[in-house]
């Protein structure tokens, strides 16, 4: 496909910052004076605040990575349920066009290179009044040498740099072009009834994670179930075989 990756997709607005807390904070805090341009991208050279899921710390120093958020009303995004699938095959066909290299996608949006984390995505929906507002915040790790993560995550983080073995690296600037265009894409296809494709990539990506064992944590609680992954139903639901042999389909929770 052509894609025009010199410039950001037409009507996306984008606010280009040098540092700031979070690029999700900053899209939520100032809802309000930018709920009449939306859809709008944010991206920071660094955060002083990322953050990850479940409260964890998102490594977001300059230079080394990829902090963007992308601010949404629902009708941008057609069915909002499919958005978190939809940004993470996103970054994974990005991630494989400037590479080369086959990632994969853990349910729901987490994104693996031989089982170790690549990207992640931070997906808060924030209601005000009659109105949603969606917010996809994407973190990717681009640049980063081994030293750069803390050490308990040395064995299960990585990043394009380490795993392609690209002299120089990355350009973040191209890499969120790029990631925007093809996000774009898939919300044009979307609108145009495109559900189907959206859950075959996001099962093409997770082909080879089908028929682990997995512990889903189940969320909201503390439940954690343990079972096969059997791939992603035509809803965007986790499909889990128990331990007794049902199937049964989980919407929210995150697998170990
Ligand atoms: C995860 O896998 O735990 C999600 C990581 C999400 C990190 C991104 S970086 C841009 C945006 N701003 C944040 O504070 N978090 C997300």
């Amino acid at each position: 496909m052509n894609r025009d990756i010199e410039h950001y997709p037409a009507g996306l607005a984008v606010i280009e910052l040098d540092r700031c807390v979070s690029t999700n904070n900053y899209l939520k805090d100032n809802y309000g004076n930018l709920k009449d341009r939306l859809p709008v991208l944010v991206t920071a050279e660094a955060q002083t605040g990322g953050r990850g899921r479940d409260q964890r710390l998102w490594v977001s120093s300059a230079g080394i990575g990829l902090y963007s958020s992308f601010g949404f009303a629902p009708g941008h995004g057609g069915n909002l349920n499919l958005l978190p699938l939809i940004a993470a095959i996103s970054v994974i066909e990005t991630l494989g066009d400037i590479s080369g290299l086959s990632f994969d996608l853990k349910w729901p949006n987490d994104i693996l290179y031989e089982g170790k984390k690549v990207a992640g995505i931070l997906i808060e929906n924030t209601v005000s009044g009659s109105e949603i507002f969606c917010v996809v915040g994407i973190g990717i790790n681009l640049n980063h040498t081994i030293g750069d993560f803390p050490g308990e995550l040395t064995d299960r983080a990585t990043s394009l740099m380490m795993v392609s073995g690209l002299a120089g690296g990355y350009r973040v600037d191209e890499v969120n072009r790029r990631l925007a265009a093809v996000l774009f894409d898939w919300l044009e296809n979307l609108k145009e009834g495109g559900n189907t494709e959206v859950i075959e990539s996001a099962n093409w990506f997770s082909r080879r994670l089908k028929g682990e064992r997995i512990s889903f944590h189940q969320s909201p609680g503390d439940r954690v179930i343990s079972g096969v992954f059997k791939g992603i139903h035509s809803d965007g639901g986790l499909i889990l075989q128990d331990q007794d042999g049902s199937t049964k389909i989980y919407y929210s929770g995150e697998i170990d």
